[in-house]
């Protein structure tokens, strides 16, 4: 049986995004929050979509409509999971907070509904031991912007029933993403995977001021035929979180990336933070990347 009802618990910036294109896929959603307050966000998130499901999805006025009237939204909890086939978790990257909310899931839940959460940083198996169902639980991973970046990475944990995997594989594809499937934890899923010893290799060429960001961009953009490169993906994400993360990263005795964070640093420091402030390593809306 298709897993049809759907509550999205966090109405933040992926979960927002979550529920509303479960719903435009035709999903029966509820979306939880903490308190009104955290609504009135989540609803305003939603809200936000409507203008970029138009122009990326040709969504139509009916689209949208549907899409808002299979949308509801609540900060009760038992009232959310009434009937829920699965729950999609979107609260903060904090193990604290996850554990809190699988504990206050338990016994609160129909005996079938599935679990999955879309932590980005956190493994499954550091959360699933606070659930009450170990075969029903496993990391369903989201990209931001999954309308366009319909991405879905799967990563079971080993008391995951395959049955259980195969179901949310099946749900993935019927809200549009393209699923992908670990057979075992990896931290960073499989595409982090990849972009960060990218964006390493990247920052070092940049520390070791063999050549500037647009360059490195443009090399690989042309080689690819991609839209962006390193630096513009880094500029996207934000520079403060791509520091954070790529600084854990740094190997005794790699002063070439850690050069390249230094440099990074200073733009922080400089409030050019990424696309979101108008400037990172490039300035906005014309970075120079685009222009070759
Ligand atoms: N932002 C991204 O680009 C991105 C991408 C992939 C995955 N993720 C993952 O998705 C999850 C959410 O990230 P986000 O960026 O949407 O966070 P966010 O901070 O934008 O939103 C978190 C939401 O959770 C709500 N919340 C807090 N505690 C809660 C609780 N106990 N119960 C229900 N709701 C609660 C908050 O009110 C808020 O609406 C994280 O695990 C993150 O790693 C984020």
């Amino acid at each position: 049986m298709a897993l049809d009802n759907v509550v999205v618990a966090g109405g933040g910036t992926l979960g927002s995004q979550i529920a509303y294109q479960s719903a435009f896929k035709g999903k029966h959603v509820v979306l939880y929050d903490i308190n009104e307050q955290a609504l009135a966000n989540a609803k305003k998130n939603v809200d936000k979509l409507d203008d970029r499901y138009r122009e990326d999805m040709d969504a139509t006025d009916d689209q949208i409509q549907a899409t808002h009237e299979r949308i509801k939204f609540t900060d009760d909890l038992d009232e959310a999971l009434k009937g829920a086939d699965i729950v999609v978790e979107a609260i903060p990257e904090d193990l604290s907070i996850k554990s809190d909310f699988y504990k206050k899931l338990a016994g609160h839940l129909d005996d079938d509904t599935i679990l999955v959460s879309n932590t980005s940083t956190l493994l499954p198996s550091q959360i699933v031991e606070f659930t009450d169902r170990p075969d029903k639980f496993l990391a369903l991973h989201f990209a931001n912007e999954i309308w366009k970046r319909n991405l879905a990475e799967l990563m079971p944990v080993t008391t995951t029933d395959k049955a259980v995997v195969q179901k949310v594989n099946d749900f993935a594809k019927e809200i549009g993403m393209k699923p992908i499937m670990l057979t075992k934890e990896q931290p960073g899923y499989v595409l982090n995977s990849l972009i960060d010893p990218w964006e390493n290799a990247a920052l070092r060429l940049w520390g070791r001021d063999v050549a500037e960001p647009a360059d490195i961009d443009k090399d690989w953009m042309v080689a690819f035929g991609t839209n962006m490169g390193p630096f513009a993906l880094m500029d996207m994400v934000g520079l403060e979180l791509v520091h954070e993360i790529h600084s854990r990263q740094v190997a005794p005795g790699d002063v070439d990336l850690l050069h390249g964070l230094n440099k990074m640093q200073k733009l922080i420091d400089a409030g050019k933070v990424g696309q979101k402030s108008g400037q990172g390593f490039y300035s906005y809306p014309n970075p120079e990347f685009l222009n070759f």
